[in-house]
């Protein structure tokens, strides 16, 4: 494989300790073993090439941020191996460090206490990076990422918005070929989350930064990566397009009728009623064949029909329906 990002059946086994409920805590001593081993990347592998954007998604606990922890070098893959612009990121961390760029949305990487701008004069110092060049990175940033106002402002004064957006202008002052970002948008509101998916989309773009990012928000995805890795308990369930997601996992389409008085119940053949509001019923195409002609026939001319849209199943219901279908098959 190649790509300035592999993984080859990279696996990574924690040995958590066992606890005892109960009574059976106080016999612990007794009972073994008192190690459980987790397997929090089992034989995962991909490719990725320079200037991609990849999403990197899955439930709490499926091995993400072990998995960005080893493409930093901060872990060791227990067996398989990964390789970072042809580098072991853990055998040269500070080597590797230089040409990356990493965003932890739950832990912060700025000094508390200390201006946002001290903050930056460090990595300014770590990375060596040229003064013309810090000043030109620095600049670029303060305007895209809109920051300037509180550049002399202590990190803890931040609001939550504010800190995510000074933590990724630090993580890109060395001018990084490569951003990791472990949940960038977590606990943001909807203008902070926006601004960010616009500057990550943008530096990808136009800067050919490449993005690897893990989220919750599906929206992250849709927004800024055309490719999609998507793994579930350790083990990798998709690797490709998000447009090919929807068909693999057989999504439905979404139907929303809209009328000008109330209906009530709206019954049809072809589709699953999922909610109403108002005047709108929402519902799910039973068939990825079926027409809004046809929805239409049906309906005939006894409702007052205001509008009416049929939408690609959004990323969130193929992703439902993914679990839907495991749970299922798990049950049986
Ligand atoms: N340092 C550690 N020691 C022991 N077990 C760990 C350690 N780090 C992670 N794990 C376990 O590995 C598994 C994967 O954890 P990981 O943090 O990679 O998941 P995640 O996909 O990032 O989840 P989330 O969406 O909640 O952030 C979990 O079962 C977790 O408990
Ligand atoms: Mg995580």
């Amino acid at each position: 494989m190649t790509g300035i990002i592999v993984a080859v059946r990279t696996s990574k086994t924690f040995r958590q300790r066992r606890r005892y409920p109960g009574l059976l805590g106080s016999f612990k001593g007794l009972v073994s073993p008192k190690y459980t081993e987790v397997k929090a990347v089992d034989e995962i592998s991909f490719a990725i090439g320079a200037g991609e954007a990849v999403g990197y998604l899955g439930p709490n606990g499926a091995g993400k941020s072990t998995m960005i922890k080893m493409m930093t070098g901060i872990l060791v893959p227990s067996s398989g191996r990964v390789s970072v612009l042809g580098r072991v990121p853990h055998k040269e961390r500070m080597a590797n460090a230089r040409e990356i760029g990493v965003v932890f949305g739950q832990r912060s990487q700025l000094w508390w206490d200390l201006p946002v701008r001290d903050s930056f004069e460090l990595s300014h110092h770590i990375y060596d990076i040229a003064q013309s060049r810090f000043d030109e990175n620095l600049g670029m940033l303060c305007d895209m990422l809109g920051i300037s106002s509180f550049l002399d402002s202590p990190v803890r004064q931040l609001s939550l918005g504010q800190r995510m957006r000074a933590e990724i202008a630090m993580s890109l002052l060395h001018d990084p070929k490569i951003l990791f970002l472990d949940e960038p948008t977590i606990g943001l509101d909807v203008m902070a989350k926006d601004l960010v998916r616009k500057f990550l989309s943008q530096i990808n773009k136009e800067r050919g930064v490449t993005i690897i990012l893990t989220t919750h928000d599906l929206q992250d995805i849709e927004q800024i990566c055309p490719r999609l890795i998507m793994v579930d308990d350790g083990k990798l369930l998709f690797d490709g397009e998000l447009t090919k997601l929807r068909t693999v996992f057989g999504a439905r389409r979404r139907l929303t009728l809209e009328f000008k008085s109330d209906p009530g119940d709206v019954v049809l053949s072809c589709a699953t009623p999922v909610s109403s509001e108002g005047m709108t019923r929402h519902f799910l195409l039973d068939n990825d064949k079926t027409s809004l002609i046809e929805v239409l026939t049906e309906l005939g001319d006894g409702y007052d029909l205001h509008d009416v849209s049929l939408d690609a199943p959004d990323i969130e219901e193929v992703i439902r329906t993914y679990y839907q279908n495991r749970l299922a098959v798990e049950a049986a």
